[in-house]
C-alpha cells in the first residue's frame, strides 16, 4: 500500500505539483504516462476545476492518462483535430546529465515519444532517484515489438550485445500486451555508449515499433527530492 509520507511518493507529488503550475490556459497538453504524471495530470484537473486554468485540452499518451484526465475533468482532443501540442508532461525511468531519457517502465514509451516530440515545451517530472551519469545503468531498455517478430527481433538485440527479455505481466498470465496491441523486450546493455546510434539502430530492426530511448526530445527536467525532510524541486534546463 502506498504510504503518504513515503518520501519517493512526496518527491513525485511535489514534482507533479510544479509541473502542473506551468500550465497555461489555452493550450493543449500531452498528458505522459506514469505515476509521476499521474500526480501532474491530478493538479492540472484541480486547476480546472477551480478555475485557475480555463480552455485546457489533453492529448493522452496511454490509456491509463485517458482514463486519469477523465477522472479529473480534463477534456481530450487527438492529433488530428490540433494543430499543435504547447507542453507535454511526462515521466521518465532515467536521465542523463545531456537530458537524454530511458523511458518505457509503464510500456507506453511508442505514444509517449510521438506526443512529447511534438510538444513546444516537453517538460519531464522524475524523482531523484531516476538520475543517472550513463543510461541503462539503473534500468533495462523497452523494446516495443510486433508480436510475430518477437523471436527475430531478440536473436537481433543479443547480436547488438543486449540481453532481451519478454516482459511479463503482473496479476496477468502471459506476457504484457501494449496500448496497441504489441509486446515489450527489455534488454540490458552493459553500457549504452552512444544512445543516438542505439535509439536508431534498434528502430532500424524490422518488426520493431519504438524504443525506450528519448534523445535530444526533453527541454526541462524536474526533479523531486527531499531536502531537510521537506519535497523541493530543482529544475535542470
Ligand atoms: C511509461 O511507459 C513510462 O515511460 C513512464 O513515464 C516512466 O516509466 C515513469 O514512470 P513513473 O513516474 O511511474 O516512475
Amino acid at each position: 500500500m502506498v504510504q503518504a509520507n513515503d518520501p519517493v511518493v512526496l518527491m513525485k507529488q511535489e514534482v507533479g505539483r510544479v509541473a502542473a503550475a506551468r500550465v497555461q490556459s489555452d493550450t493543449v497538453v500531452g498528458l505522459g504516462t506514469g505515476s509521476t504524471t499521474a500526480y501532474a495530470i491530478e493538479y492540472i484537473g484541480q486547476r480546472l476545476k477551480n478555475g485557475d486554468l480555463k480552455n485546457v485540452v489533453g492529448v493522452p499518451t496511454s490509456f491509463q492518462a485517458e482514463v486519469l484526465a477523465k477522472k479529473y475533468g480534463i477534456p481530450l482532443t487527438n492529433l488530428d483535430a490540433i494543430d499543435k501540442i504547447d507542453i507535454a508532461i511526462d515521466g521518465a525511468d532515467e536521465v542523463d546529465p545531456q537530458k537524454n531519457l530511458i523511458k518505457g517502465g509503464g510500456a507506453a514509451h511508442t505514444r509517449e515519444k510521438i506526443v512529447d516530440s511534438l510538444a513546444d515545451l516537453f517538460i519531464v517530472v522524475v524523482d531523484a532517484n531516476k538520475i543517472v551519469d550513463r543510461l541503462g545503468s539503473t534500468f533495462l531498455l523497452p523494446v516495443e515489438v510486433i508480436p510475430m517478430a518477437v523471436t527475430p527481433v531478440m536473436k537481433k538485440l543479443e547480436s547488438l550485445g543486449g540481453k532481451p527479455e519478454l516482459r511479463m505481466g503482473m496479476r496477468k498470465a502471459g506476457p504484457v500486451v501494449t496500448d496497441q496491441g504489441n509486446l515489450v523486450i527489455d534488454v540490458k546493455f552493459d553500457s549504452i555508449d552512444n544512445p543516438s546510434e542505439l535509439e536508431s539502430t534498434i528502430n532500424n530492426i524490422p518488426g520493431v515499433l519504438e524504443n525506450g530511448l528519448f534523445v535530444g526530445v526533453a527541454d526541462i527536467i524536474l526533479v523531486g527530492e527531499i531536502i531537510d525532510g521537506k519535497p523541493n524541486v530543482r529544475e535542470i534546463s
